[in-house]
């Protein structure tokens, strides 16, 4: 079981208790360590969370850098994660590409997490951040040419940010939004998506079971 979620809100739900939107984003890290331990404690055996995408740099500065301290906490959660099964990957754009913009504390963070938790089966977290899924779709179609590989579903797929990561089987957005903005466009094809009015930081265990039993009647 594949879920995929996109973690949306955590500015309004902070706004609503008057309170800044940074605390919201802190409140939606802490959430989403809960999120992983129900996901681990049910069938889910992939759970693909959009943390920062590649339209969100232009957000104020203060709030960007508060979300990179985030990154930096939730690629921190190794012995947590070590303890769960939980295997961290990663997919955005490739640091060596010219549009990137991982800054490089986060990206030596996101390695140390990917190196330090490789071993785990239980489960496969993987973060999308400095994500898009048409600028993932581009780099496909170039890594096809560059291969001299002629372009079809296949050498597509294959040509992913992480190709082994199987189809979604259920894409959750949270806090009312009700599109899919630029997240797992070719890997969520066909799949479900349960909307709900909840902001992240109240995203729970029941959430994820609903979720999950739209999956199983799609
Ligand atoms: C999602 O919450 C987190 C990121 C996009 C980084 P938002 O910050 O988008 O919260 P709202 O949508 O403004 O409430
Ligand atoms: C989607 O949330 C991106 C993440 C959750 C990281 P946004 O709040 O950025 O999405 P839009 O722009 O409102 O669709
Ligand atoms: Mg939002």
């Amino acid at each position: 079981m594949h879920v995929a979620c996109i973690m949306d809100g955590n500015g309004r739900w902070a706004q609503r208790r008057q309170l800044p939107r940074t605390a919201g984003h802190t409140a939606g890290e802490e959430n989403l360590a809960e999120v992983v331990r129900a996901a681990v404690r049910r069938d889910v055996d992939w759970l693909t969370v959009f943390g920062f995408s590649t339209e969100n740099w232009i957000r104020p500065r203060r709030e960007v850098r508060h979300i990179l301290g985030l990154h930096r906490r939730l690629f921190g959660r190794v012995a947590e994660l070590n303890e769960l099964g939980v295997r961290v990957q990663w997919i955005g754009r490739p640091f060596d590409d010219p549009s990137a913009r991982t800054p490089v504390f986060v990206q030596r963070a996101i390695e140390k997490a990917i190196a330090d938790t490789r071993h785990n089966e239980k489960m496969t977290l993987t973060v999308a951040f400095d994500y898009g899924s048409r600028a993932e779709i581009v780099e496909a179609g170039r890594r096809a040419l560059r291969s001299a590989r002629p372009v079809t579903v296949d050498t597509l797929t294959s040509g992913m940010y992480q190709p082994d990561m199987p189809p979604v089987d259920v894409m959750v957005r949270t806090s009312g939004e009700h599109r899919v903005s630029n997240f797992l466009l070719w890997q969520a094809n066909g799949a479900p998506t349960y909307y709900t009015d909840r902001a992240w930081p109240d995203f729970d265990a029941n959430e994820l079971d609903t979720a999950i039993a739209l999956a199983r009647t799609a």
